[in-house]
């Protein structure tokens, strides 16, 4: 039986359809992968998935789909990421089918979305041992912003943090929220471009494994998301988690993300523990750890403070981010600067 529902998010108000298999999924591409997913091919490993290249045939995609659009001008065979979710394999039923609901609407979502610093995505995948949907395929980036750091050092931080914001304000402006910026999800061109990558996925995982202790996404986490308990908010087996996500959560992570990539330390790194429970009551970085953050511009710490703001609604949107980076910038990186 098939049954559609509003998704709970308002901001994506999109119609999701229940109990779909990978066939009615418009953008499946596994037809079209050639990738070899064993344990010693994997490309890369992040918190809840693994990261394989791939081949994508694009000369036998069928024409005139509107999903497939962005792939019939380019080459015939394409080199591509495929991010495959491991928490798929581990899932129990009920948990497997909400995950794939989300999993539809939000990569339906994120494949309409086109700007110049947010990654595309290309389709999705189903791998043998799966028997629906489990992966998502992308172009294939040389790394991400802490890799890309590390290995130029005389990169123009300001303008990587720019490029970041105008992808988050694309977003914004579309009443979208990201939901997991930090700097491994912005991922680097091989033109030094700034791409903001998965879009939705921490929807699609749900908040479960954030609250519990502290992993490397949980310091770039908004308090109110660290506080929110998913199991106590569902009210029927089939209904759609609501969840605490806001442009307001995206603020505090992309504060988070400035402190890092200008400081080049991550938020909370002297701490070997730390309790959500401090987050949720206060805790922040300081700037006796980040001594790189002065050498820059002490007054960052001003509007580092204002996007960790505990209510939301206090911290500044994202226009007033990008104007305040602008102002507080060395004028010999703002010169360079694009209006
Ligand atoms: N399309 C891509 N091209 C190149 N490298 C990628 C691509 N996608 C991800 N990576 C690399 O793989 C790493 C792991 O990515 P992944 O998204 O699985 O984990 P994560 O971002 O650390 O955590 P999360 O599971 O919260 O997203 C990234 O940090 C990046 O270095
Ligand atoms: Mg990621």
């Amino acid at each position: 039986m098939m049954m559609t529902v509003m998704a709970e998010d308002s901001s994506t108000a999109v119609l999701s359809t229940l109990e779909g298999t990978s066939s009615e999924y418009e953008n499946n591409l596994t037809k079209y992968i050639d990738a070899d997913l064993r344990h010693d091919t994997k490309f890369e490993g992040g918190g809840q998935s693994d990261i394989f290249t791939a081949v994508l045939d694009c000369g036998k995609l069928p024409r005139g789909v509107s999903a497939f659009q962005q792939l019939y001008d380019g080459p015939a065979t394409k080199t591509v990421a495929l991010k495959i979710l491991r928490v798929m394999a581990n899932a129990d039923s009920d948990r497997y089918q909400i995950i794939m609901r989300r999993l539809k609407r939000e990569t339906g979502l994120w494949q309409t979305l086109s700007h110049d610093n947010i990654v595309p995505l290309f389709g999705v995948y189903q791998s043998p041992r799966s028997p629906e949907v489990d992966g998502l395929v992308m172009p294939l980036y040389s790394g991400d912003l802490k890799k890309y750091l590390a290995a130029h050092e005389d990169a123009n931080k300001l303008l990587l943090l720019l490029g970041t914001a105008k992808g988050i304000e694309y977003l914004h402006t579309k009443r979208l929220v990201h939901g997991d910026i930090k700097p491994r999800n912005i991922l680097v061109t091989a033109e030094g471009v700034p791409m903001l990558s998965d879009f939705g996925t921490s929807r699609i995982l749900g908040m479960k494994g954030y609250t519990t202790n502290l992993t490397t996404t949980t310091t770039y986490t908004a308090p109110e998301i660290l506080d929110f308990d998913e199991d106590d908010s569902k009210t029927s087996e089939n209904k759609e988690t609501p969840h605490p996500l806001s442009s307001y959560s995206d603020i505090y992570s992309f504060g988070m993300t400035i402190l890092e990539v200008i400081d080049g330390r991550a938020p909370f790194y002297h701490r070997r523990a730390i309790l959500v429970r401090q987050i949720v009551d206060g805790l922040r970085p300081e700037p006796k750890h980040h001594p790189g953050i002065d050498e820059v511009n002490g007054k960052i710490w001003i509007l580092l403070g204002q996007c960790w703001e505990r209510d939301g609604k206090l911290r500044p949107d994202i226009g007033k981010v990008m104007l305040e980076l602008q102002c507080l910038a060395p004028l010999d990186a703002a010169s360079s600067v694009e209006a």
